[in-house]
């Protein structure tokens, strides 16, 4: 019997999808560049609808036709190079599905050059993680509508099962690259909130590393439940191995990453849109970088903290979730405005309410706020800032919001992401911004002209009396 579905990979999220398909009772065939991890892998789940290949030929022959092929490899060149060794092998109308964190471009370009060899080419993102992988990630996949529209009962059965089954059809284009790259930009900026909030609670409030599991735990009651805050209470509850120690203490403080959120922020800057949260998440990892350099300046810069008022014991957990609630509403709006201003730009024609329902299970991001955020979308084209809700719940969490990052500044603890947030909500709900003046110096120095108020046209003023202008 031939397999429905293939897929190349064998890294622990490509194990961890072919058992999730084989487990959802579809056959399944797997390769593996180095041999050595096929073997292992089928040794080890021996199961009559998971098979192995040592030759890709063989591998390729196992597949029902037309035939479908994921690939869980590194993104970049690796990608190319599968594609490279399958397009021999393969026969007109066969599919290959990225499932990699592609740059968007290259999926647009890898599709263009397979489509002239009549091969299909889907370009889907992942999220879940390993967990996901197996029982269930959220799917974003984009590419040519009929194409994805075959695969998606297929896809259903193994994406994430609720609240509704966590897959959708993005758009073309390279739209399920974009729309995970976007994913992943905000899981950075929610990341960061969340670091920032256990910064100021240890730092500022002095709460200890169970006090700070308690605060993520009552988190999870509210608005705020979602698998990041989840998470963050068990990291912060689980000891060390000496006693009344805890593991998140003897973790250095230098974060990695691996580019998403940085080609989130070059979109941003390249499709005039603004991602603060999501560009202060970027800078405190690359920072975090500088261990050193930190440690010197830290020594070298006296730190005056003023004392500072601050708020009584049972206000700071209200103060905390609400300037939370706050920060990340407006973070998710910022990935989200760039969604939409990338669906017009690329007219990748994108559905955001479906977006939103794709994650809400399954992927990292997922979180109550989404329920809401779909809604929204399924009335409303406008951005996430005149949702009534959600202006309902900033109007109530601004002010902590804006008192929390001033207890931040006042205690020297950078709040990039919060700052971040309540940065582009000031820009974007302030009327009278001072471009005027900007305005007026271009024009002094360069000439550039300016519009008026009080009438129509360009002008331009002799500003100095020597200067050319
Ligand atoms: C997901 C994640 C995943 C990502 C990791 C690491 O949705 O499952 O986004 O795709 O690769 O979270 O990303 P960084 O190394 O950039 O933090």
């Amino acid at each position: 019997m031939k397999s429905q579905i293939g897929l190349i990979g064998l890294a622990v999220m490509g194990r961890n999808f072919a058992l999730n398909f084989s487990n959802k009772n579809i056959p399944i065939s797997v390769y593996n560049r180095t041999s050595q991890i096929t073997d292992d892998f089928i040794d080890t789940y021996s199961r009559s609808n998971l098979k192995g290949f040592i030759s890709l030929q063989d591998f390729v022959n196992s597949l029902e036709k037309p035939r479908k092929i994921l690939l869980i490899v590194k993104a970049g060149p690796a990608v190319d190079n599968v594609i490279q060794e399958l397009i021999p092998l393969l026969d007109p109308n066969d599919t290959i599905i990225d499932c990699g964190n592609s740059y968007f471009k290259d999926t647009q370009a890898r599709q263009k050059y397979l489509q002239e060899k009549e091969i299909q080419y889907i370009g889907m993102g992942i999220s879940g993680g390993e967990e996901g992988a197996l029982n269930g990630p959220s799917l974003m996949p984009g590419g040519e509508k009929e194409v994805v529209e075959k695969l998606l009962p297929l896809l259903e059965k193994v994406a994430a099962p609720s609240p509704t089954p966590c897959v959708a059809y993005m758009g073309n284009n390279g739209a399920g690259h974009y729309v995970k790259m976007i994913h992943n930009g905000i899981e950075y900026a929610d990341m960061q909130l969340i670091a920032e909030i256990y910064h100021l609670g240890r730092k500022v409030f002095k709460m200890d590393n169970l006090t700070l599991s308690q605060l993520f735990e009552q988190f999870q009651k509210t608005e705020l439940n979602s698998y990041l805050v989840e998470i963050t209470a068990k990291i912060l509850r689980t000891p060390d191995s000496t006693p009344d120690t805890f593991l998140v203490d003897k973790i250095l403080d230098v974060a990695e990453a691996k580019g998403t959120g940085k080609w989130t922020v070059q979109e941003a800057v390249e499709l005039d849109e603004m991602v603060p949260s999501i560009m202060a998440a970027i800078s405190a990892r690359s920072k975090s970088k500088e261990k050193r350099k930190r440690q010197e300046l830290e020594r070298k810069y006296k730190r005056d903290n003023k004392e500072q008022l601050l708020p009584s014991s049972n206000e700071i957990n209200l103060l905390l979730q609400e300037a939370m609630l706050a920060a990340k509403i407006l973070s998710y709006a910022q990935g989200i405005d760039l969604l939409q201003k990338a669906s017009e730009v690329y007219q990748f024609d994108l559905n955001l309410s479906k977006i939103a329902k794709v994650w809400r299970g399954g992927c990292i991001i997922r979180s109550s706020l989404l329920n809401t955020i779909a809604d929204h979308f399924e009335k409303s084209e406008q951005s996430l800032l005149f949702s009534p809700f959600f202006q309902e719940r900033l109007q109530q969490c601004m002010g902590s919001l804006r008192k929390l990052i001033g207890i931040a500044q006042g205690n020297t603890i950078p709040v990039g992401s919060l700052s971040g947030a309540l940065f582009y909500f000031d820009l974007n709900s302030t009327d009278n911004l001072p471009m005027n003046l900007i305005q007026a110096q271009r024009d002094y120095f360069g000439a550039h002209e300016f519009a008026r108020t009080d009438r129509p046209g360009r002008f331009h003023y002799q500003w100095s009396e020597n200067g050319n202008n």
